[in-house]
């Protein structure tokens, strides 16, 4: 189901796992091919066509690696011809040409290799001492339970291989990295696991043409999912182009949401939050200000102190800047932090005045991360504070602007940075 991309082989750790995993695999391979040696030419021509496809048009995860529906037309594959046929269509659904065009590295191409070979290795074995076997219509309840726990072997192998392999090579948490990668694939999964027994069950009964209307649609499914991912990458980069335009007209920030995200990234690093919520709270962070949009430029850039009216027309962006995000459908449900990334923990803030922990979480890290920077950066009317300056000022405002638990993240950031 999924490929990994790993980014860097420099780990010695990483090196033995990447070789390990491409030996077992090719154990795997070699156990199948001399044990369940009966390949069938037409399964390897009609299912290897079909994975090949489905690979070259998978999709990216949303941190590494890619997703694809070979699973289901592999699994198809085992449950008609058996393990021998099935790790042959394997080994084609191996050579990616988009990777080779890409030059992605020999040692990705290992572990990818070999990751997949002994999750369908050790998937087909259980198969075929369980399976039976027998008339055509192979449904019974029995066979049913045998797919179902050989998708699971296949899912658990598969995916913790590969958070195995991103967890050695980027340092960070295992079960963070699966959650974020792999566990919205669960139901994804059991769909492909459901269309496999379909496609089989058809193909039993009606003969290959069966093909076209089972596993064709998949891999078109596949390329529009594709197309969505793309789009909505596509979305953030003009967006963020907007928000580098605006801080261009704003003298004083440029450069502010960048560094807004990068602090709010730590934050939410040193709060544990899953990567899932990571790359959000990036996003929006990237967001915050683009309300100014709507606020008079003669304002944005006056020098010296704001009069009464310049803040009342300041005031206004975190509610345009949460009725644009709320537009983004992937930020809707946190486009909240927008709207209260001004919000002070005694109440005393804007637009609303809430307090304490009516104040979302994404908002109280947006806010810290934002104050630090302005604190730290010269502005109209101030100088930039030092470090030590701007962590006595998170230390005296915690408990009345910042929330306690949030500003003791950032500290501990920013004094371990200093060691
Ligand atoms: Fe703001």
């Amino acid at each position: 189901m999924s490929n990994t991309t790993v980014s860097s082989i420099r780990k010695f750790p990483l090196y033995v796992y990447v070789y390990a995993v491409f030996l077992v695999g090719v154990a795997f391979l070699v156990y199948i091919i001399s044990n369940y040696g009966n390949i069938s030419l037409l399964g390897v021509a009609l299912f290897g066509l079909l994975v090949f496809a489905s690979d070259n048009l998978s999709s990216p995860l949303p941190k590494t690696g890619s997703v694809s529906v070979n699973f289901g037309i592999t699994l198809a594959s085992l449950i008609i011809y058996g393990p021998a046929t099935a790790a042959v269509v394997t080994i084609i659904s191996i050579f990616n040409i988009k990777a080779f065009i890409k030059k992605v590295p020999y040692y990705k191409h290992l572990f990818n290799s070999g990751q997949y070979l002994i999750s369908i290795g050790l998937c087909s074995i259980v198969f075929e001492r369980l399976f039976v076997r027998g008339n055509v219509n192979f449904l019974n309840a029995a066979n049913i339970g045998t797919i179902l726990l050989c998708s699971f072997i296949f899912f658990f192998l598969n995916t913790t291989l590969t958070t195995g392999a991103i967890s050695l090579s980027e340092s960070i948490g295992f079960l963070n990295i699966w959650v974020f990668n792999f566990a919205w694939l669960i139901p994804f999964h059991v769909f492909l696991t459901l269309m496999a027994i379909a496609i089989s069950f058809l193909f039993g009964a009606y003969g290959y043409f069966t093909l076209v209307f089972t596993s064709l649609p998949l891999i078109i499914a596949q390329y529009t999912y594709k197309l969505r991912i793309k789009e909505r990458k596509a979305l953030l980069n003009s967006i963020l182009q907007i928000v580098k335009i605006m801080e261009a007209k704003d003298v004083y920030t440029a450069g502010h949401s960048i560094r807004v995200a990068e602090y709010s990234e730590e934050i939410a690093r040193e709060l544990k939050l899953n990567e899932y919520d990571i790359e959000i709270i990036k996003n929006l962070a990237n967001l915050h200000d683009i309300g100014k949009i709507q606020v008079d430029l003669s304002v944005l850039n006056k020098p010296g102190y704001l009069n009464e009216d310049d803040w009342i027309e300041v005031k206004k962006h975190p509610e345009v800047g949460y009725e644009i995000v709320r537009e983004i459908t992937f930020l809707q449900d946190d486009a909240t932090a927008i709207l209260h990334h001004h919000e002070k923990i005694d109440g005393s803030g804007y637009p609303s005045g809430i307090k304490g922990d009516k104040i979302p979480l994404f908002a109280k890290i947006l806010c810290i991360a934002d104050s630090y920077d302005a604190m730290t950066t010269d502005r109209p009317y101030t100088r930039a504070l030092t470090e030590e300056e701007a962590i006595l000022e998170l230390k005296e405002n915690a408990g009345t602007h910042f929330d306690p638990e949030v500003a003791g993240a950032m500290i501990k950031i920013l004094t371990g940075k200093q060691k």
